[in-house]
């Protein structure tokens, strides 16, 4: 396999759009949201260019990872610049090839380079504890609710970059979308059938999960 990273570029936005719905579809809801999410969020203000990336397999990409602009909010509303990765994938034919691992950490490492405090993101801990993320608990990092969840991960960039520096974490509005929205963009690829499969209760359970 001959790997290789690289910045997106305009000519491989549908591309990414088709993998980004394979990846999703039907995976934490009937249907899928990310694939429009992407499209949206290139244009969005919160949208990091430089940490936007795909992965090449013999010339095909397979894979992308796209962050935004967070921050983590204080009790006395001080903010703290922070960023997040979401969505990222890799085609399923290619799950458990090493192919995420190298995506996300090459992004870790270009976004240490730009100097950025730490990464927040939402997901499986075990997707994200093999790079060092934890829950935010740790750092006393909660959801805007105020309560930590096991789902919310946080990864310092930079020794000591989240010493006195706690509250809770506010994503991008971008990652909101409607359902309406996204039927409207899905028109534009083939139908798919939107269904229940097992992995949505997984998700459901594990989206609730309190890290007490
Ligand atoms: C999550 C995802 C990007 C991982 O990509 P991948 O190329 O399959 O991951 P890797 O092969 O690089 O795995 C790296 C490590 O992550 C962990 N990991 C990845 N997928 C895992 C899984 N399904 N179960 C348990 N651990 C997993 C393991 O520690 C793995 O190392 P190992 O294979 O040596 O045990 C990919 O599964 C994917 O696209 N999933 C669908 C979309 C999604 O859920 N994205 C994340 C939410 S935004």
């Amino acid at each position: 396999m001959n790997i290789k990273i690289r910045n997106e570029e305009a000519k491989d936005y549908r591309r990414v759009e088709e993998l980004a719905r394979e990846a999703f579809w039907n995976l934490y809801f009937p249907g899928g949201h990310e694939h429009y999410v992407v499209h949206k969020m290139r244009s969005h203000p919160d949208f990091i260019k430089e940490l936007a990336f795909v992965i090449e397999v013999d010339e095909e990409i397979e894979g992308a990872i796209f962050y935004t602009h967070s921050k983590i909010v204080s009790e006395n509303k001080e903010e703290y610049e922070t960023i997040s990765f979401g969505p990222v994938f890799i085609s399923p034919e290619f799950h458990r090839k090493g192919l995420g691992k190298e995506l996300i950490n090459h992004s870790i490492e270009v976004a240490k380079e730009m100097g950025y405090r730490a990464i927040l993101t939402l997901g499986y801990p075990y997707h994200y504890e093999p790079y060092g993320f934890s829950g935010g608990k740790k750092y006393g990092i909660s959801m805007p609710d105020g309560k930590f969840y096991k789902g919310l991960l946080v990864l310092p960039l930079y020794e000591g970059s989240l010493d006195d520096v706690s509250g809770y974490a506010e994503f991008s509005n971008v990652l909101d979308v409607t359902e309406e929205e996204v039927d409207e963009f899905d028109k534009s690829f083939p139908p798919k059938e939107k269904k229940y499969q097992a992995s949505q209760d997984e998700y459901e359970a594990a989206a609730s999960l309190l890290d007490d």
